[in-house]
């Protein structure tokens, strides 16, 4: 059997629950959790799990790494913490899998992508819809030309988001944190930020690369009380002359539970 490689989770409620269920599936013999850290613990379905397995359980990343070192870091943290956890672990040795989107700042961006290289770390950002295997035998077959050359690419998503999930966390729908970093939690960068990335990861001209935006209008719309948008109407320009348009919200009745239709036009 290979090495099984060290993992600390970072942010073990929310969507770490589903971290947490597979690296303690039993069938799981790639990974072992070394430690995990959140600023309350305790508020996660994991809490005594993780207790009776004798993980360590710590505040901050910075604590963590007095006392180890970990393979692969997994931030599962919200959005405005990403770049600094991400950075802070790729400068103590880690590889790291940050959940999607990697930040809202483009400057951070640029400092992730700066520390990844300086370091020789990975850096991975949780799109894992678009590696699932329909998504990758599409592309595949785009590439191979099955298809001819993408014109158009349109995606309709209906995800239905009631007053519950915009109030489950404090940064839920805001634009900055307090203490003034970006956020811009919306229907376009989070929740549903995969059918964005697979319309441009689709459109990429190889298996590894999305797509680079040339040209974007974008119509926003709330329904819900926040201070970002649940519904937009997105329409872009490729550099490689792929015409994108994305149509997303949460504000539908929840018969329309997660519908998504796609529309693909090629040249043949
Ligand atoms: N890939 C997917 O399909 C998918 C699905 C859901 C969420 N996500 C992403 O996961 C991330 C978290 O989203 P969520 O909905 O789970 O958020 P959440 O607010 O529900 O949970 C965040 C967790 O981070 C912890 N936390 C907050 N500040 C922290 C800090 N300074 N240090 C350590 N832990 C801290 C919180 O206590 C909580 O346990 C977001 O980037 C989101 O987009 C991805």
């Amino acid at each position: 059997m290979s090495k099984q490689i060290s993992v600390v989770l970072v942010g073990i409620g929310g969507y770490g629950h589903t971290y947490l269920k597979n690296l303690f599936n039993e069938g799981n013999e790639s990974a072992f959790v070394i430690g995990v850290v959140d600023v309350a613990p305790e508020r996660s379905d994991y809490y005594e799990e993780i207790k009776d397995r004798n993980i360590p359980i710590y505040h901050s990343l910075e604590d963590f790494y007095q006392d180890h070192q970990a393979d692969l870091v997994i931030i599962c943290t919200p959005i405005h913490l990403h770049k600094s956890q991400s950075c802070l672990a790729m400068e103590n040795g880690s590889n790291v899998l940050c959940e999607k989107p990697a930040t809202a700042n483009p400057k951070d961006l640029q400092e992730m992508i700066a520390t990844r290289d300086r370091t020789g770390k990975k850096l991975a950002i949780g799109f894992n819809l678009s590696f699932t295997d329909p998504v990758q035998e599409l592309k595949s077959d785009i590439l191979a030309g099955k298809f001819g050359k993408a014109k158009r690419m349109k995606t309709l998503v209906l995800w239905p988001r009631n007053a519950d999930y915009f109030n489950r966390s404090g940064w839920a729908g805001k634009k900055y944190s307090p203490e003034g970093e970006m956020i811009f939690d919306s229907v376009a960068n989070n929740a549903t930020a995969h059918f964005l990335h697979h319309l441009l990861y689709l459109s990429g001209d190889s298996i590894e690369t999305s797509a680079e935006i040339d040209q974007l209008s974008a119509e926003l719309y709330r329904a819900n009380p926040i201070e970002t948008f649940d519904t937009c109407a997105v329409h872009l320009r490729t550099k490689n002359e792929v015409e994108i348009i994305y149509l997303a919200t949460h504000a539908v009745e929840e018969e329309h539970q997660q519908c998504i239709h796609w529309n693909l036009k090629m040249q043949q």
